[in-house]
């Protein structure tokens, strides 16, 4: 099949590494011009070199970054055709454990960050009639998962979004949707110690994801024939989610 994706340009947050990094590795390859942003210096060098992307030290969590780094990357490609919104996950607590810092922090970093960037790729997405925007968010942001009271209670909203902006760009040919990892073998899930057992006993598939698979899935919703699939929560989570 082919997705259309040469000479789409896109920026891919959060890209150095993980889901980021696997999602703007497949619209590379399949043509796409690409971006990606995150803090550390080293790691986004590295792999932008690797994949031959454009490369921006940013981090999202300051107010205005978003917005911010979505401007930069339009004023050097010249556009932002797709939107790939995901950074890393908050922190883990429980609600008396977690501070009106962290709080902030965590909103900033997960949904105002989103805000801005899409307010400023969208305005090019409506004059040239086409564009993708995808949130990858989590799977606890349907089904709460225990410990993470930032994620359970923050990720919800950006689905409320991606429903509602969907609504409102979906004449002018752009799409909006949240991508819902499961366990995903990436360095966060390493560094939440994660195992292979508890990955058995919950999930139906009996494994954890590739990044690849969750980047298939991506690549798919950013391109020319998903322009009919919009406003989704899509999981890839080998059947771990139970609601229907
Ligand atoms: N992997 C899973 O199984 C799984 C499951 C459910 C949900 N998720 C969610 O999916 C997202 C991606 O997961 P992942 O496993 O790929 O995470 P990851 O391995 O920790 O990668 C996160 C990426 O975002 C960048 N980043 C983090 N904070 C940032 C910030 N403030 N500003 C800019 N860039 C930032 C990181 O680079 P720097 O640290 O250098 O900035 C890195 O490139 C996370 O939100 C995670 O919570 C993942």
């Amino acid at each position: 099949m082919d997705l259309g994706l040469k000479g789409k340009r896109a920026l891919v947050t959060g890209g150095s590494r993980g889901l980021g990094r696997a999602i703007a590795t497949t619209l590379k390859a399949e043509g796409a011009q690409v971006a990606i942003c995150a803090r550390d210096e080293k790691r986004v060098r590295e792999t932008a070199l690797e994949i031959g992307a454009l490369e921006y030290v940013r981090d999202l969590t300051p107010g205005g970054a978003g917005e911010a780094l979505a401007r930069d990357v339009i004023s050097t490609i010249g556009g932002i055709d797709i939107l790939v919104v995901n950074t890393g996950g908050p922190p883990q607590g429980s609600f008396e454990s977690v501070s009106d810092d962290a709080w902030n922090t965590a909103l900033n970093g997960i949904f105002l960050s989103a805000v801005g960037l899409i307010r400023a790729a969208l305005p090019g997405m409506r004059e040239r009639k086409w564009g993708r925007i995808l949130i990858v968010t989590s799977v606890a942001a349907l089904e709460p998962h225990p410990g993470l009271i930032l994620s359970n209670a923050i990720r919800p909203g950006l689905h409320g979004l991606v429903n509602a902006l969907s609504r409102e760009v979906a004449a002018d040919g752009i799409t909006v949707n949240a991508l819902l990892p499961g366990y995903t073998l990436t360095e966060r899930i390493v560094e939440l110690g994660v195992g292979d057992e508890q990955v058995a006993e919950q999930v139906p598939a009996k494994r954890m994801g590739k990044p690849s698979e969750f980047a298939a899935l991506a690549a798919f919703l950013a391109s020319e024939p998903a322009g009919y699939i919009c406003g989704q929560a899509i999981a890839c989570d080998g059947g771990l989610l139970r609601s229907i």
